[in-house]
């Protein structure tokens, strides 16, 4: 038994100690998760993001080959040639940096060509884009709203979206509950401004938000409504446009906000509204004042992998049969992956130290996932997570469910019973 045992980095969140006491505390934690092969936290990858990926074992320190299920990259546009090639023009044209923050001198051409592309491809027509997709939300959220008003957040909403409510008041919701919404929105008639925010998909259980009747709702209760859908624009809905096409509301939605680092393979958030919204963010959310633009190579690869998403077809549904494969096989071995429905699989272990343990077993065997546990989920809804890509091959998934099955006989894991 040592001190550390069942503890999560969540314990040694700041409580008031001094600086360094507690930096070294967190140094002898981090060294006892390590010594446990219990941290598989900033593996290094030599190779990029992809699905097979060369990493050095964190406790060897040895390269190894596996199959990687921790990247969002989900089209794998971070390797198209063409999206390379853009960016590797941009650069001998533009050089690397973008020189200054948007507002004083570091809005290229191609950042406003980028602002337009993806207002275009999501049917609006006006975008405002940051250097991260954490920076669209929190941005964006902080600009709008001040000590007058309140954000209303589903539990679950990204924290770039609950980092962003430091500025005004917040209240929550319980998941994608209508009813708890209403409370929510019944108890917040006071404040000037309410705005509702929730993801399209939701990045631990990779279930999708219930747009319609929450659209319904904050119209009658006169409450904007912002949706992040990092995860679902450019790989779910009928054209790639997320899972707000399907519901009709691309259009409608007040604010959307997304990344450009998952299903565009680079890096970068943007926010889309009306054009006095996005004028407003343009002057006032600090991010787009205080901070660099991106720089024009990243705006040019990223204009190239939006027309991808169009011109390619195939990438998407490539990644869609993936995804029905992968969840008719643990339909089949009857794992339990909860309630997703988009390329986020959650192996419901439900029990932290197995979650851990799993993982390691995985990483040995040539699959690299990610353990997901307190403080990200609660501590009975412990998980494996997964995240297909249209890279994977049939071989490279049947490759994964094999040790996955392999893990679960191991260590006596919990199956679906039905
Ligand atoms: C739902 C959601 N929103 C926003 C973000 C932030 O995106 P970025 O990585 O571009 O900062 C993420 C990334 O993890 C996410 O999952």
């Amino acid at each position: 038994m040592t001190e550390f045992d069942g503890k999560t980095l969540k314990d040694f969140e700041y409580k008031g100690e001094p600086l360094l006491e507690r930096a070294k505390t967190i140094d002898n934690y981090i060294v006892y998760r390590h010594n446990i092969c219990h941290l598989p936290y900033r593996i290094i990858t030599c190779s990029g993001s992809r699905a097979e990926m060369e990493i050095q074992n964190p406790y060897s320190q040895k390269k190894e080959n596996v199959i990687s299920f921790v990247s969002n990259d989900y089209l794998g546009l971070s390797h198209h040639n063409k999206v390379i090639e853009a960016g590797i023009d941009a650069i001998r044209q533009f050089g690397c940096g973008a020189g200054a923050s948007p507002l004083i001198g570091g809005h290229h051409y191609l950042h406003e060509a980028l602002e337009k592309k993806i207002a275009h491809f999501l049917n609006n027509e006006y975008a405002i884009s940051y250097t991260s997709g954490y920076a669209a939300n929190c941005s964006t959220i902080c600009a709008l709203l001040g000590e007058d008003d309140v954000a209303i957040l589903d539990m679950f909403t990204h924290a770039s979206v609950m980092d962003g409510c430091h500025c005004t008041n917040r209240k929550i919701f319980l998941h994608n509950n209508i009813e708890s919404l209403l409370r929510a929105l019944r108890a917040s008639m006071d404040f000037k401004n309410r705005l509702v925010v929730i993801d399209g998909v939701y990045s631990q259980d990779g279930d999708i938000a219930y747009i319609d009747k929450i659209y319904e709702v904050c119209k009658e209760y006169g409450a904007y409504l912002m949706i992040d859908d990092a995860h679902g624009i450019g790989v779910l809905g009928k054209t790639g446009r997320g899972v707000i096409e399907d519901f009709g509301l691309l259009n409608k939605v007040d604010i959307i906000t997304g990344t450009f680092s998952k299903a565009f393979g680079n890096v970068g958030g943007y926010t889309i509204a009306r054009k006095e919204v996005i004028t407003l963010l343009r002057y006032y959310s600090r991010h787009n004042i205080f901070s660099a633009a991106a720089t024009p190579q990243v705006a040019a690869s990223t204009i190239k992998a939006i027309e991808i998403i169009d011109e390619e077809p195939d990438i998407r549904e490539r990644l869609l049969k993936n995804i029905q494969y992968f969840r008719e096989s643990l339909n089949t071995l009857h794992i339990d992956y909860g309630i997703s429905q988009s390329a986020i699989f959650p192996l419901m272990i439900r029990d932290e130290y197995k979650v851990n343990e799993a993982a390691k077993i995985l990483l040995e065997n040539g699959v690299y996932v990610n353990p997901i546990s307190y403080p990200a989920v609660p501590r009975k809804q412990s998980r494996i997570r997964l995240s297909l890509t249209a890279m994977h091959t049939k071989e490279n998934i049947d490759q994964a469910l094999n040790q996955i099955e392999f893990v679960y006989n191991k260590l006596n894991l919990r199956r679906k019973t039905s």
